[in-house]
Order: C-alpha cells, then structure tokens, then sequence
C-alpha cells in the first residue's frame, strides 16, 4: 500500500496569480494530489455549448509543473442556471411535492433523462480533451451522491421511471398485487400506470410499496451514474472514483461501486458527532473536538469493502471547524493527525483534505480549510505537515487480514426505515453499536456485503438486524461462528413476513414470535449482566439456550456455532457476547480504555486517543489525540 496526502482545490475561486504560489507551497507541505474541477461547470461551459477550457488547461498545467497528480471532478453536481432553461423540469421534489430549487447544489433529480444525458455529455466532453492527459491521473465522478438528502425524488420523470421499473421486476400487475399484499386496504392495482410514488398519502403508504421505491430510487443512481462511468471509460485509462458520505445510506453503494475503480469517502468527524449520530450528552460532550471514536472507522472499512480489490481513499478530510453541523467546535490540538493516520491504518491509499483555503465567500465561508482566507496557514496545516514528514520513514504496508468480519446491507437500512415498529431501531445504530463492541476489543474487523458468497477465511461473522438473508450467506453462516439478530431474516425481499416465520437458519429451530419496542430509559436485563434497549424479541423453538433474559425467556439461542440474539444489547452486553463469541472462534482480544481504539497493518500495531485526556495502556502512554504505532 502506497499512502499520500492530497487536498481539494478551486482555482476558480482565486486570482490566477496565486495559482503557482498555491502549488509550490502545496508540494512543499508533502501533498502528491490534487482534485479540482467538481463543482466548476458555469466556468467550463458559461453558455450551453461553449467551452471556456483556457483557465482550466492553464491551472492544470500550474499544478502538474509543481509535480501534483491532478484528479478532475465532473461537475455534474453543480449543473448551471442555463440547465434549468433548458430542462425546467429536471429538479427533485420532496415528498410534499416542492421543488428543490437552483441555489445550492445538487439540484437534479436522479430519474430525469434529458439531465442524465447530459452529464453523460459533459463528461465526454472532458474525457475527450484530458482522457489521455498524462497530468491527469484519477477522474472523481460527480460529488456525493445523496447529499443533502438527495436520493428520493417524487417528480414526474421519477414517476414515469418507476412504473417501468415496476413493470420490469414483476412483469405482471397480478404478480406485484400478490407480493405486496395490495388486499389490504382495497389497494389492488388493475395496471402499472395506476401506481404513483408513495408519497402524499393520507397515512402511511404500504410499506412494500415504499420499499420498492427505495430500491427503484437506488438503481437510479446507479444508472445515472453508469452513464458516466460508461461515457468516462472509453476515453481514459486512469482510475474512476467516487466520494461517499458518512452515514448516507440511500442508494446501495456496492452496486455504485461495482463499475468503478477507487471507493472514497468525505470524513468530517466532528460535523457528524454533532449532526448525525446518536449518543447521550455526555458522550457529545466528551468527544465533542475528536469525533465519535468508532464513526470514522466504520467508514474506512465500509469502504474498503466499496472499493474494488479493497482500494479506497479518504477524499475529503475535514481540517478545522466545519460550517454544516448544529455546532462547529474546531478539533482538539491533533486530531487532524490522527484522523489522518487512523484513514492510513485502515488502508486508505490517499487522505486529501478538505480544501487548501477557506473560501471567504458564500455557503461555506465558515469551513475551515488548510489555509484561512488571507492565505495564512490555519492549525490543520501544521498537523498536515508532520503527517507528511512522518510518511517519509514509514515502510508500505498492506492492510491486515481481519479476523472479525461485520455484514453491512443497505436495503436492511430501508426495511427498517420503512417498518421501523419503534422510534429507536435504526439499522446503521444497531450496526455500529456491534462494530464499536468489537472495537473495545481492539479487534480489526472487516465490513462485506451481504452479497457474499463465502466467510470461511472468517473467524467470527456478526450480522444483526440484516432483514433478509439472502441463501448464499445463510449458508456461509454455517461455515463459521456467527451471531445473527435482532431481526435478523425477518422478512421477505418484499417486506413481507415470511411463512413459516423467520429465521430460517442452517440446523436451526427458531421463530421470533413477538417482538417489542422498547421506550428510551426501558431495560430487560440478562442474567449475569447487561440489558437488552430499544429492541426485545421472544423466541420459540428448541434450539440451545446460551444466555436468559433475567425472567428466564431466552436471549442467545445456539446451534452450533451460530448464535440468535432475541433483543438490541446495551454495551456491556455487546461486550459479553463478544468475549465469549471470540474465545470460542479462538481470537484474541485486548480490552481498550475508554477512547483508545487499535488498528493492524500487516507491518505494525496502531493506537488512537480519541479520549480528551491522557491514557496508560500496556506500558504507553497517549495524551489526547495521541498517536501511537509499533512494529509487530
Ligand atoms: C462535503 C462536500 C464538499 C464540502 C464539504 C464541507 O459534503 O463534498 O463540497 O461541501 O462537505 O464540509
């Protein structure tokens, strides 16, 4: 693995005259890469079908003569005023049916064909004239997909192409009656051109319907994005990329993976502590300059998993304080090193932050970049810097081989979205509640998809909450020790329940035959310790019995190898289930202090203080935002 700094960079936004001064220094910190362009179409095409490519040719050319490898974004996500001229109707609605008008970005709704064809179009236009471009080394496809919460659109195109799709999944109106269970409530359809979007119901909509609209809206975006992808590779040979958002769980990313090179991901630790996850107040409040200790991680190894043969790069870094979140507090002295050396830990090739100066105008004057606004280095700079000057001595190094692997699945996302049954269950929380269990373990774990075939290399496989298990994995489960549940293989591809009623696992007698949601503050505890929160399920069956809840109904049942859990555990049931799960499979596991997390290369063992004071462990000793690494 080779790693490199990079950072994000708008010559458009800056006199020419700064350009070369901006390069130099760039190289002199230690930064390889440089992505430009995404969000640049009013300056590439000022009038439909004018090309202005002088200031573009001229900046490539500053940046490459400083001896940056330059990355060009298609700006497809910043379509100009002159696109809705020309195509009125091609913005997303929102479920009350309301524009999401020009004035921002990505205002363009996945579905729309005259819009897609023509950022098919630009990217042509620019694969054609810098394709074989040797400056050119990497080509970063639109900018964060669903963003802004841009995936479901409720437009006409939107309405048009999903009545296809309808008819393209289920070929017959009977067959999608039949699957829905559209009896219910008079909901039978006579043909496909009766079925709107399932929005502006007068209560809730049929959850299958729904459910086929998130994936529906899913293959838009792969579809969208492919005819890019389609466009691009004909016409160069260097790598496609995307850039991926935490927590943006609307359209399935391996799918959108799947035709490109290099997954990225935008990283912004502290926006997204405060912005979107869960947590109690004190847990805000102690990470509130680090970052949630296990977000990031997640990330990296979701993506990871993204990318094809395991290559992914973190594409934006968050520097400084950033402008989006409810709060913007600036990282503690050294979390920008350490964000950076956690990305490298995890495998990532390029850590490019996010962007060289802040802009001193528009939406996001307030966001921190390397620089501030009168070109004076900003903390972030110096943080970058001893990055930089500490990857000189460090040797490549591949990724380790994880014991531990963690299947993610975005339809899960939506099923529960859709049928959530309480306000608490969230697939991603249960997720990276399970992650962030084998993390205090100082586990390395590997996130697959829930297409995978075969787990054997696997000492120990989790896939709580995963809806519907599809029958290769069923099978792999059985290849290993696995914990599976809270409602795990609960339901039909079509958010239906199944009948017998689920799970259906290899040697196994189970059925779930209640299941409760729980109130915030409600637990049931577990004999021995831990409660179960949120999510409590009774099970029948005559499996084995590992573990009871304390009024004695079962909580782990066991066949084999293979463990159910009947219920959401809090942590200290997580972490039960985990110690005993990991002596069984014969791995082993090192207790983490509060905040410290622990990564593997395959050359070195890596140690990260998120925690907000010093921590002793095993003969180190980390201040806050420390660092550590050691040879194996
Ligand atoms: C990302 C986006 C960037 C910038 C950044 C600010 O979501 O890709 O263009 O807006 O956030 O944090």
């Amino acid at each position: 693995m080779k790693r490199a700094l990079g950072v994000c960079y708008y010559p458009e936004h800056w006199p020419e005259h700064m350009w070369a001064d901006d390069a130099a220094r760039m190289a002199e910190l230690g930064i390889t890469w440089v992505r430009i362009a995404e969000f640049a179409w009013s300056r590439i095409e000022p009038t439909p079908g004018h090309f202005e490519f002088g200031w573009l040719d001229r900046a490539i050319d500053v940046l490459a003569r400083a001896g940056l490898k330059v990355i060009l974004g298609t700006p497809t996500c910043a379509p100009p005023r002159w696109m809705l001229d020309r195509f009125p109707d091609m913005l997303a609605l929102d479920a009350s049916g309301h524009p999401r008008k020009f004035g921002s970005r990505r205002h363009y709704c996945f579905s729309h064909e005259g819009y897609r064809l023509a950022s098919a179009e630009i990217a042509i236009v620019l694969g054609q004239r810098y394709g074989r471009d040797p400056r050119i080394h990497g080509w970063q496809i639109d900018n964060e997909y669903g963003c802004h919460n841009t995936i479901l659109s409720y437009s006409d195109a939107a309405t048009v192409a999903f009545r296809e799709w309808l008819k393209a999944t289920y070929g017959t109106i009977d067959a999608l009656n039949n699957a829905w269970g559209t009896v219910f409530w008079s909901m039978e359809y006579d043909h496909f051109n009766q079925i709107d979007l399932p929005n502006l119901t007068v209560t809730q909509p049929h959850p299958s319907h729904e459910l086929a609209f998130r994936r529906f809206s899913s293959d838009q975006v792969v579809a969208y994005h492919e005819a890019q992808v389609e466009a691009l590779r004909a016409l160069t040979d260097a790598p496609l990329i995307h850039n991926y958002m935490g927590r943006v769980l609307d359209f399935d990313h391996f799918d959108v993976g799947a035709s490109i090179d290099i997954a990225s991901w935008d990283s912004y630790p502290i926006g997204f502590l405060s912005d979107r996850l869960e947590g109690t107040t004190e847990h805000k409040q102690r990470y509130l300059q680090q970052g949630d200790p296990d977000m990031q991680a997640f990330h990296h190894d979701l993506y990871r998993a993204v990318g094809r043969n395991g290559r992914w790069w973190v594409m934006e870094q968050q520097p400084g304080p950033v402008n989006w979140a409810p709060y913007n507090p600036a990282p503690l002295p050294g979390m920008v090193r350490l964000w950076t050396w956690e990305a490298f830990a995890h495998g990532a090739e390029v850590v490019s932050y996010f962007r060289w100066r802040q802009a001193p105008f528009a939406q996001e004057q307030m966001h921190a970049g390397l620089n501030r606004p009168d070109n004076v280095p900003a903390p972030g700079f110096a943080e970058a810097k001893t990055v930089a000057e500490e990857l000189v001595s460090m040797p490549e190094a591949d990724t380790v081989a994880a014991e531990v692997a963690l299947v993610f699945d975005y339809p899960s996302e939506w099923s529960w979205a859709v049928l959530p049954q309480g306000a608490d269950f969230t697939y991603f929380r249960l997720m990276l509640d399970a992650y962030r269990a084998l993390r205090k373990r100082g586990l390395s774990v590997d996130i697959v998809p829930s297409a995978s075939k075969d787990l054997s290399r696997y000492k120990l496989v989790l896939a709580p909450g995963l809806a519907c298990l599809p029958d290769a994995l069923r099978l792999a489960l059985a290849d290993t020790t696995a914990i599976v549940g809270p409602r795990t293989d609960a339901v039909t591809r079509e958010l239906v329940i199944p009948h017998p009623m689920g799970p259906d696992l290899p040697g196994f007698d189970c059925t779930v035959s209640q299941v409760e949601s729980l109130p915030p503050g409600v637990k049931r505890p577990v004999d021995g310790g831990g409660n179960v929160l949120h999510w409590a399920e009774t099970v029948e069956g005559n499996a084995e019995i590992a573990l009871r809840y304390a009024d004695g109904k079962p909580f782990e049942i066991r066949s084999g190898s293979l463990s159910y859990i009947a219920g959401w555990p809090d942590a200290a049931l997580w972490d039960r289930l985990i110690v005993d799960a990991t002596q069984r499979s014969g791995i082993e596991t090192e207790r983490m202090p509060d905040g410290l997390r622990r990564r593997g290369t395959s050359t070195h063992r890596f140690y990260f203080n998120y925690g907000p004071s010093t921590v002793e462990h095993d003969g180190m000793t980390l201040p806050a935002a420390g660092v550590h690494w050691v040879e194996k």
